[in-house]
């Protein structure tokens, strides 16, 4: 496996690659991988002959209160976790090589990126387009493999790679959860012992909702006023947001048609965690 933070390398590598007719995934991760991370791997393993995984903590898309400089970082674990799976390169760049000295050019979405988090992160999803569509134009990749936990970061990639036209496959990827059903995330590791077991709350509320919608509710206000319910009987879970929206748009919707996306952010302390499901 090779790790390298050249933009050079990385193309030169991918280019040798596609003249010998192989195809090419790319994962783009911040690292810090869990299982949730691996699932994507794992599966752009099994269905390509070379495997990018791309690790950077990508500074544009946090907000100047946000935990950039404390986001957990692990090269070393990662790095394993890589090599196991049967990754062919880690692209691990710094920030100075991503974006110099002299970045005046970014990439912006609007509606999709207006709602939800984009209501309360308002620069995070100009950041993610604009690292994404650089290491597309790195890694060239064939497919590119991207999880439904981040399901409205999803929805966005989807738009951008329309709008954009990148010739590239996006392949969404299902949520990985722990036994308990708390969706895996690099930002656990911030819970205390009795806030991981508050956060039960959000897959809690995600499963009761999933269950009320395959039982046939239509309202989208009658689900939410459960689903807040539900949230509030957890005295340190504080909501973000919750929300039922239309699954390719990201607009607010009253009548719950497929597909739908149910989403919400909740703090658990100072911890905002995000949970979701497609109704599909
Ligand atoms: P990061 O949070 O590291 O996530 C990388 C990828 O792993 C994303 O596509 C995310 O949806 C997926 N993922 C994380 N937890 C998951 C889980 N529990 N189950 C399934 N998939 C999971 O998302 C980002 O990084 C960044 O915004 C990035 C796209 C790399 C741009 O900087």
């Amino acid at each position: 496996m090779i790790i390298t933070s050249d933009i050079n390398a990385v193309r030169e590598f991918v280019k040798k690659n596609k003249k010998e007719g192989k195809s090419v995934a790319l994962v783009p991760t911040m690292g810090y991988l869990h299982e949730g991370h691996a699932s994507l791997i794992a599966k752009a393993r099994k269905e390509n002959d070379i495997v990018v995984v791309s690790i950077f903590v990508n500074p544009t898309q946090f907000g100047p209160n946000e935990d950039y400089a404390f986001y957990p970082r692990d090269i070393d674990n990662d790095a394993a976790l890589c090599e196991n799976i049967g990754v062919d390169l880690i692209f691990n760049p710094t920030p100075e090589t991503m974006y110099g000295k002299n970045y005046y050019t970014s990439v912006s979405m609007n509606t999709l990126t207006e709602n939800l988090c984009g209501l309360s992160r308002p620069v995070h999803f100009g950041g993610v387009c604009t690292v994404v569509a650089k290491l597309f134009n790195i890694v060239t990749p064939d497919n590119a493999y991207f999880g439904q936990k981040d399901a409205q970061q999803l929805a966005i990639i989807r738009q951008m790679t329309k709008d954009l036209n990148f010739d590239i496959n996006i392949v969404g990827c299902p949520i990985v959860r722990e036994n308990d059903g708390l969706a895996k995330s690099s930002r656990n590791v911030y819970l205390s012992n009795e806030e991981r077991k508050s956060a039960l709350i959000l897959s809690k509320t995600i499963f009761l909702a999933q269950k009320i919608v395959r039982e046939g509710e239509k309202d989208a206000k009658s689900l939410l006023k459960i689903m807040e319910d539900n949230i509030k009987s957890e005295p340190r879970a504080k909501i973000d947001y919750i929300k039922v929206v239309d699954g390719l748009t990201i607009q607010d919707i009253e009548i719950i048609e497929k597909p739908t996306l149910v989403a919400m952010a909740v703090y658990i302390g100072k911890t905002r965690l995000i949970d979701n499901f497609i109704f599909d």
